[in-house]
């Protein structure tokens, strides 16, 4: 039985030859507002799960993935490239342990070092290993993503600017499933896909992905407010300050009282908060019993995820998959 330590090692593995390929597609060179800043922000660690789940997807169909790191740099240095500019659209304070880019360089060069790396990921994919067919595909799976991290931005930023609530479970499913499902449902639909997969298997490949990154989401919501710094490397109770509308958030609207709701919605929809009121918040969405709720949620679509690796032809790697799908939700960093 694979253990989470064999899972480490095999992720370690794997991201040492991505890492060595990004800084082929992203390369370190003048101007430094431009690759001096984009390699702080790619220098500063990240899980790299991205590239991970793509060549071991590629991997589950006995595919061969040398032939797609490319491709796997390029899902991470894109990923990257939507971080810098989410820390812009959220306002926020730190990511990976450090002030975002934007604090310590500004807005302008934020900007323009994340595009930066976008465009350098498009060059990569038309420069790399695949055959013609492959690079029109990829690029159109690419291009969904893509597409899905807009709208869901799109429609989590309007809530908050636009001071909206009456937000749906299912709103919020739309919205963080294109913020941060299509990206993940980008590289196990890519790995399956250059793995050989059928369109059937691929498609069950997608829903894997995108499954597995709501759940990571949702997660991720949960250690916002309940994890600790050194860890989660952002600050805690973070989202309560950018007004965020998580599924405890819209849980918590649901269960409280009229007289907590409008609490709670008051220190939602302030621009800044007190440490007091972030406690006060975050003390209300555990004792109505929205945090628990968020987090068996999670732990249901990973059970849903992963009863589709049915499709996965190589067992080794189903059972990597799988416990990389459990991480989603257990992880604290
Ligand atoms: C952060 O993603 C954004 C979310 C989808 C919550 P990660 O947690 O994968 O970020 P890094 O790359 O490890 O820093
Ligand atoms: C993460 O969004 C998804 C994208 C970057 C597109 P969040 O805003 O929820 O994630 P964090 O908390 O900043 O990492
Ligand atoms: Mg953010
Ligand atoms: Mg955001």
């Amino acid at each position: 039985m694979l253990t989470i330590a064999d899972l480490k090692k095999r992720m370690g593995d794997k991201v040492a030859d991505v890492e060595r390929v990004m800084l082929k597609v992203m390369p370190e060179r003048e101007p430094k507002s431009v690759y001096g800043l984009a390699w702080d922000f790619l220098n500063r660690g990240g899980k790299r799960v991205r590239p991970y789940l793509l060549l071991t997807a590629i991997e589950a169909f006995n595919g061969k993935p040398q032939d797609a790191l490319e491709v796997a740099a390029g899902v991470e240095i894109f990923h990257n490239f939507t971080l810098v500019h989410d820390d812009i659209e959220d306002n926020s304070e730190m990511r990976r342990g450090k002030p975002c880019l934007h604090i310590t360089h500004g807005v302008p060069l934020a900007i323009n070092s994340g595009d930066g790396m976008f465009a350098h990921v498009f060059r990569a994919l038309s420069q790399s290993k695949l055959t013609p067919a492959q690079k029109d595909r990829v690029l159109g799976m690419f291009a969904d993503a893509f597409i899905g991290v807009v709208d869901g931005q799109g429609y989590e930023i309007d809530w908050i600017e636009n001071n909206k609530w009456g937000i749906s479970e299912k709103m919020y499913l739309d919205m963080a499933g294109g913020k941060t499902g299509d990206l993940m449902a980008a590289c196990t639909r890519i790995g399956a896909y250059l793995g050989g997969a059928s369109e059937k298997e691929i498609e069950e490949m997608r829903l894997f992905g995108y499954e597995i990154g709501l759940a990571f989401q949702i997660q991720d919501d949960v250690l916002n407010l309940v994890g600790e710094e050194e860890k989660y490397k952002k600050e805690i109770g973070g989202d309560i300050r950018e007004g965020k509308r998580t599924l405890m958030v819209i849980n918590a609207l649901e269960k409280l009282d009229k007289k907590r709701k409008e609490e709670l919605v008051t220190i939602l929809a302030k621009k800044e908060n007190t440490q007091e009121e972030i406690q006060n918040a975050i003390k209300m969405l555990a004792d109505c019993g929205a945090i628990d709720y968020a987090k068996e949620y999670g732990n249901r679509l990973v059970d849903r995820a992963k009863a589709r690796l049915k499709v996965v032809r190589n067992a080794e790697k189903k059972e990597e998959l799988e416990l990389l799908a459990d991480m989603f939700v257990k992880r604290e960093t």
